[in-house]
């Protein structure tokens, strides 16, 4: 929720420039702001700063954030950030719902759900390693730690401690042993099948992706360059420009 006050409070310092902008550029650029609102970005950076500071779980929340509206830096990837994305006049939960990869998927679903936004496997695993950041809540995972066989037994047992058959669902759990950390500890997990999610799980499992999940597992130069990549790319999907789209007021409603 502070995720999206701080998105709601950028999108309105801006908000009135924007609204005399003359800009009608069909892509997005790196440099949007620069004249339409140069003290942007200072802004964002600092307000963003300072929520991370004060919970670190906000640094997941918006990498988060940022996955479900196209489809900050904890150490870990920088890159060139594609700006001028405006907010949507319709939304829809169904489509929403359809969209967004589950976390119950197997590999060919996650593939599929990938493709359709015009992401290859590459994208998938690389974006998935966002999981090296936050945690996820019981229900996500129950099933898994209860019934998958592609589990670590060990790992099994300490994740069911905190998340039992019944109740608990909203109980947290680390995505991967260092949560607050952009490393690979999330790719060595599932190389001892020690992912949190079935969907995790499924990119090594005996499937196409499973080499890429043991590079990644070695050598964080190249996530790290394949994740920022990866993230221009998903925030290049279905962008709305210049006069298209609006930039909400409020975040949760149309203006
Ligand atoms: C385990 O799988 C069975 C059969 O699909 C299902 O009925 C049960 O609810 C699952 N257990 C959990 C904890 O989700
Ligand atoms: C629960 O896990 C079992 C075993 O992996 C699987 O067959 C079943 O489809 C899963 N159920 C859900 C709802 O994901």
């Amino acid at each position: 929720m502070v995720s999206r006050t701080i998105f709601c409070l950028s999108a309105f310092l801006v908000l009135s420039v924007l609204a005399t902008s003359a800009s009608s550029s069909k892509i997005l650029s790196p440099y949007y702001y620069n004249h339409v609102c140069p003290k942007a970005l200072p802004t964002i950076k600092r307000v963003v700063e300072a929520a991370v500071y004060k919970e670190r779980r906000m640094g997941a929340s918006l990498l988060r954030l940022h996955f479900h509206d196209c489809f900050v830096n904890l150490g870990g990837p920088t890159w060139a950030v594609q700006l001028g994305r405006k907010d949507s006049t319709t939304a829809s939960r169904d489509k929403a719902n359809n969209d967004l990869p589950s976390p119950f998927m197997d590999l060919p679903a996650l593939i599929n759900s990938f493709k359709r936004q015009g992401l290859n496997e590459r994208d998938l695993v690389a974006l998935s390693g966002g999981h090296t950041l936050g945690s996820a809540q019981c229900f996500t995972f129950r099933n898994r730690t209860h019934n998958d066989t592609n589990i670590d037994p060990k790992f099994a047992k300490q994740r069911k401690s905190t998340c039992p058959l019944v109740g608990g669902d909203s109980n947290l759990a680390p995505l991967d042993p260092t949560p607050a950390r952009f490393d690979v500890a999330y790719f060595n997990g599932l190389v001892k099948k020690r992912g949190l999610l079935h969907s995790d799980q499924a990119l090594f499992n005996g499937g196409s992706t499973d080499g890429l999940v043991k590079a990644y597992s070695s050598n964080a130069k190249a996530f790290w360059a394949d994740f920022a990549k990866s993230m221009v790319k998903m925030g290049n999907i279905n962008i709305l420009t210049g006069k298209q789209g609006q930039v909400r007021l409020n975040c949760r409603k149309v203006n």
